[in-house]
């Protein structure tokens, strides 16, 4: 039995008002206590209201990519450094629509994970594999190719020890074709596995997020699994009363 807490993380995208981050802290805040890590990620220009909101809640907040440098001449960026001053607590790195829009490398990547924890942020590395590359059978050499270029650095076991992994098959993601929870679980269970090269103790430890067409009525079946630690919601995290939905699922599974 593991004693992994469940985390529950809401990715706005490139979505959102001033009134749904309202909307959502108190919805939030009303009926959920801190029996698990509830954590949003809404666009950086929300960020300052969401953190104000949710004070003295258990709620987090987060933002959904940060620059690779700390400061400087670069023009539309944001920095990790900026993040934590605010009051953010996490950084997502790595989402597939970052991979695939603009071009972001598992390098850049690692530099971004080394930049969120250099100021003291906890990163949620995002991996996943194409439909393609899953029909090929490409599935964990995509994921471990992923996963080793932020880990293989003389910090690797203390980066490993201190961010959250995220799992988002990239063919679920808005989609509708939700991983089966078995799928899930197999692909999680292996991912922890390779994890346990770098420390089996660590790898029992990491939290370890799906994501990709996660809804109301499919999180309870996917969280009573066992290498399932939680959820990285899209398009159900702008909906306060099924986003509510799914982090009650999580807690009560497994
Ligand atoms: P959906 O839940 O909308 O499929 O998005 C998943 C995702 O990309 C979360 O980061």
């Amino acid at each position: 039995m593991t004693n992994r807490r469940k985390m529950i993380a809401g990715n706005w995208k490139m979505n959102g008002t001033h009134k749904l981050v309202a909307t959502m802290v108190n919805t939030l805040a009303e009926n959920t206590t801190d029996q698990a890590d509830i954590v949003l990620f809404p666009p950086y220009v929300y960020l300052s209201d969401m953190i104000h909101q949710a004070k003295n809640t258990s709620i987090a907040v987060g933002a959904q990519n940060c620059a690779v440098h700390l400061q400087g001449a670069y023009t539309g960026e944001v920095s990790a450094t900026m993040l934590e001053e605010m009051g953010c607590r996490y950084v997502i790195v790595g989402h597939s629509e970052r991979r695939a829009l603009y071009g972001e490398t598992n390098e850049l990547v690692a530099q971004k994970v080394a930049a969120v924890m250099s100021c003291q942020l906890t990163p949620v590395l995002c991996i996943g594999e194409t439909a393609a590359q899953r029909e090929a059978g490409e599935t964990m050499t995509v994921l471990q190719d992923q996963l080793a270029v932020v880990l293989n650095r003389s910090e690797g076991t203390t980066i490993l020890s201190k961010m959250v992994i995220a799992y988002e098959p990239v063919w679920a993601i808005g989609t509708g074709k939700t991983a089966t929870p078995e799928l899930a679980q197999e692909t999680h269970s292996q991912i922890r596995q390779f994890l346990a090269q770098y420390s089996p103790v660590i790898a029992e430890q990491v939290i370890l997020l799906y994501g990709g067409s996660v809804k109301a009525d499919n999180a309870a079946a996917l969280s009573s699994m066992p290498d399932i630690d939680g959820f990285l919601v899209g398009g159900a995290s702008l909906d306060p009363t099924q986003f509510l939905l799914i982090c009650q699922a999580a807690i009560k599974g497994r």
